[in-house]
């Protein structure tokens, strides 16, 4: 098959086997052994996407076909505008916050219009801290401002909350038979609360999948639009994804099949114990790759039930780190804390730039042995480093080396650990797909806020509010 050619990336699981310096690693056999289960695993989730219940995958051809519409849209308006702001939180501000990171300049915002190939600039507010909020609608010109309202249920509070600010702002300064123009939405065909007013009032919109969960919704236009806005080359993004899920679809083995290979590792580490997983890239592109991760690892597998309503409360906590920067921060935890940590290194092969460092023949040698190399070859070696002295340290590891950052081999990135979460749900036999526990907490904000229907709620929230045991200047007792 064609991906088998493109297949640009390297997993690297060496850190997770046994060997001299890691005598507690895994065994091939023990990854052989989950094969029966894997390929179990396979079935039903293929299964499932076939049922329309694995859409993530199933729907990136129809998502391929709505290119043309999204990058003819983003290319109309990204000319006419000055920023572009993300109105969205979880699922629907993470991926889009990622891949920009990952693929456009580091210090976008602050480039000059024509170096930013005259896009408009980026902003995604995935929270309602009021200050910020504040600044940044002090910031921009709602004049010469694109608001791209991001919610699939349509209902969240916050996004709604930010909606409503926004969209009163924009009557005042733009007037009533305007202010319409200044908002795009993205929500779902038939449901919530945004949708209507989006018909009623006119504003340009593009739908979310049914079968697509936010954390799974990068590439449908809740990250395909703003991606195209700001440049990114989205056709590319898609195709590295489209290779990765015919591969993983197509691929049978845990040796030969990177979500198998994984997810078994994942599942064999948390059976060991390792109920932190990692995830350290070492490129400041992917930095938000990691909060995008951690989000997709945490609430789809974080769960109290499984399938069959058994009490389980699986789920191993995603940590975010930055390589190198954490290495002066966390990584003393991770080589000699408690041994409960798996950590996914991902390294990038080739980065556009290297930034030579000068040699200097005066200075010490303890100085002057970098001069001549590159600040990449400092970070591989850092990187390298701090795998081997993790191996020494008995700690496991993998790494995923990415050929470059480029739009295909995020794609792929994307995709492979969409599907390794798939798998991993299959394999800890439990609800990928779904968020319980965070319903309760949504309903709470419901009913403190006032909304009807949630008045039991509240009496019931404020009756506890009344026990407390609090450390305050009238609790304190001087000496
Ligand atoms: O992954 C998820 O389903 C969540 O993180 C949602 O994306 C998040 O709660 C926002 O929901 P919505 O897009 O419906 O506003």
């Amino acid at each position: 098959m064609d991906s088998q050619a493109r297949f640009g990336m390297t997993i690297d699981y060496t850190g997770m086997m046994q060997s001299k310096q890691n005598p507690n690693g895994f065994l091939k056999a023990e990854l052989q052994n989950l094969q029966v289960v894997l390929d179990k695993a396979q079935t039903t989730l293929l299964n499932r996407r076939d049922a329309g219940e694995i859409d993530f995958s199933k729907l990136l051809v129809t998502m391929k076909n709505l290119l043309p519409e999204i990058i003819e849209y983003a290319n109309t308006v990204s000319t006419k505008i000055e920023n572009f702001v993300v109105l969205g939180i979880g699922g629907s501000a993470l991926g889009p916050l990622a891949v920009h990171q990952a693929l456009n300049h580091y210090y976008y915002n602050e480039l000059p219009p024509e170096k930013r190939g005259y896009r408009p600039r980026l902003y995604v507010m995935d929270n309602i801290d009021p200050v910020r909020f504040s600044e940044l609608l002090r910031l921009v010109d709602p004049r010469e401002t694109l608001f791209n309202v991001v919610s699939k249920s349509g209902n969240t509070s916050e996004t709604m909350a930010q909606f409503l600010i926004v969209r009163d702002t924009l009557r005042r300064i733009c007037g009533d038979s305007r202010y319409a123009e200044h908002i795009v939405v993205t929500t779902d065909r038939e449901k919530g609360n945004l949708l209507p007013i989006a018909l009623t009032e006119g504003y340009k919109r593009f739908v979310i999948p049914a079968g697509i969960g936010g954390r799974f919704s990068e590439l449908t236009p809740v990250g395909l639009l703003p991606a195209a806005i700001c440049g990114i080359d989205v056709q590319q993004l898609l195709e590295g994804a489209l290779d990765m899920d015919e591969r993983i679809r197509e691929t049978q083995g845990v040796f030969s099949n990177p979500a198998q290979l994984r997810a078994a590792l994942a599942l064999l580490s948390w059976q060991k114990g390792k109920n932190i997983s990692v995830f350290m890239p070492y490129a400041d592109g992917l930095k938000t790759m990691a909060d995008w991760y951690a989000q997709l690892w945490a609430e789809s597998l974080g769960k109290r039930y499984d399938r069959q309503g058994r009490e389980v409360h699986v789920g191993q906590t995603p940590v975010k780190a930055l390589g190198v920067t954490d290495q002066h921060s966390q990584v003393q935890l991770y080589a000699e804390g408690p041994d409960d940590k798996v950590i996914t290194f991902v390294a990038v092969e080739k980065f556009n730039e290297t930034q030579q460092i000068p040699i200097d023949l005066k200075l010490p040698d303890d100085i002057q042995f970098l001069g001549g190399k590159t600040l990449a070859e400092l970070l591989w070696a850092e990187q390298k480093a701090t795998e081997y002295a993790l191996t020494l340290a008995g700690r496991q590891h993998n790494k995923i080396l990415l050929p470059s950052l480029d739009p295909y081999s995020v794609g792929q990135l994307l995709l492979l650990l969409e599907w390794e979460t798939a798998y991993m749900g299959e394999l800890l036999n439990i609800n990928a797909f779904d968020q319980p526990g965070v319903e309760e907490g949504k309903n709470g904000t419901y009913a403190l806020m006032g909304r009807k229907g949630y008045e039991t709620k509240k009496h019931e929230i404020e009756e506890y509010g009344k026990i407390k045991y609090v450390l305050n200047s009238e609790t304190m007792k001087k000496v």
